[in-house]
């Protein structure tokens, strides 16, 4: 906790100074009883956030899973070096070596234990999917209540992002170890809902006709599980100029070949997608890299569509920079109705092992609109 102090000017006698002492020790004493509101728990957006033992969270790009009481957070396993690999450098992508997917568990959103790497990078196989050389980003996790399996959905890619597939990987326990299925390109031989004769053309530029045998391209991803438990993997596709939102299979492992193209044209990545009042929401970003834009909020009644963008979410100031920061997911607030957490990730370009994590509370402006605010330090209202 920290105090800020004023700088204060006085002349006294001696005497006035060990009275004034006196009462300063006393004044102490009592300030050291941990009073309520500074030993209250909070959110410190932008600060280092360390776990349970004392270790700085590694976990970025993340999402929460809430299960049996327990909140599971999993996120990008960023460590050492940044650095800028040459088929990058026209778009300022620098990396880490991939380190897998992280995991750590919290009853209560402040204090996080360290469960260990649920999926590990592939240290020994450069051909691996999940070789450290490869890209491993933006990992989320569900649960299937019919098959009681945790299925986990992450980006999976070549160094230069070229690949732009999905990797699955399926878990009898939430933190896992959970086992690597492989990777895909998503919707291999289908046509979205909504798609149009143009869409079909076989023209050079058309990138979803591009892809139509081989499967979508997939960058930025999110899962969303509905009331009805449908679960969707939202991705940006064809080369990030549009977004999919895609049906999954009963067990949650493969896409189920119904999917609509959204946001088209808009170059929307980083989705977070939750649900308020009967209504889609979802918060993406811009196409920029690290580099932090004006976020994006959209609207649907349903999930293929269509989706009408509201603007920024964000108020105050740097909002048109998300704070500096991109959307990762937005969490629901176990037991407390309507309240939702916005996790967001301060990236450090050049030291993106040092990138910060932001959550903002979710409200919800007189006209029902979602909003984000900064705040220094905040806490969730005592249930
Ligand atoms: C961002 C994306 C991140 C990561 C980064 C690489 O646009 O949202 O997840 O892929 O690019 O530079």
């Amino acid at each position: 906790m920290k105090y800020k102090s004023a700088p204060f000017r006085f002349t006294v006698s001696s005497t006035r100074l060990s009275v004034l002492f006196a009462a300063m020790v006393v004044a102490s004493r009592l300030h050291a009883q941990p009073a309520a509101s500074s030993s209250a728990p909070a959110f410190v957006p932008g600060e280092v956030w360390r776990d349970t033992a004392g270790q700085v969270i590694n976990a970025h790009g993340g999402g929460i899973l809430f299960h049996a009481g327990v909140y599971y957070w999993y996120g990008e396993f960023k460590e050492g070096r940044t650095y800028l690999a040459k088929p990058n450098k026209a778009w300022g992508g620098t990396r880490v070596i991939a380190g897998g997917v992280s995991c750590y568990s919290s009853t209560n959103l402040y204090d996080w234990r360290n469960e260990g790497l649920a999926l590990p990078s592939v240290a020994e196989d450069p051909d691996h999917d999940l070789a450290c050389e490869n890209v491993i980003e933006r990992p989320k996790v569900i649960y299937n209540a019919r098959t009681t399996k945790f299925v986990m959905w992450l980006h999976q890619d070549s160094p230069d992002y070229a690949a732009a597939r999905s990797g699955v990987a399926v878990s009898d326990s939430p933190a896992g170890p959970f086992k690597y299925l492989g990777s895909f390109r998503p919707n291999a031989g289908v046509w979205p809902i909504n798609v149009t004769d143009k869409d079909q053309e076989p023209v050079a530029t058309n990138v979803l006709a591009r892809d139509f045998q081989g499967g979508q391209m997939a960058r930025d991803m999110t899962l969303f599980v509905d009331d009805d438990g449908k679960a969707y993997q939202f991705y940006a596709s064809e080369n990030n100029t549009t977004m999919h939102v895609s049906l999954l299979t009963d067990d949650y492992l493969k896409p189920a070949g119904k999917y609509a193209r959204i946001f088209i044209g808009r170059e929307m990545e980083a989705p977070a997608v939750f649900k308020h009042g009967g209504k889609y929401y979802l918060i993406g970003s811009a196409c920029t890299g690290w580099e932090p834009n004006a976020a994006r909020l959209a609207v649907a009644d349903n999930i293929f569509g269509p989706w009408t963008e509201l603007g920024n979410p964000c108020q105050g100031n740097d909002a048109d920079k998300t704070y500096f920061c991109q959307s990762a997911f937005v969490l629901p607030v176990a037991g407390q109705s309507g309240r939702s957490v916005a996790l967001l990730d301060r990236w450090k370009k050049w030291d993106l092992a040092d990138s910060r994590y932001v959550w903002l509370p979710l409200e919800f402006s007189t006209d029902g609109k979602p909003t984000l605010r900064w705040h220094d330090r905040w806490s969730l209202p005592k249930n």
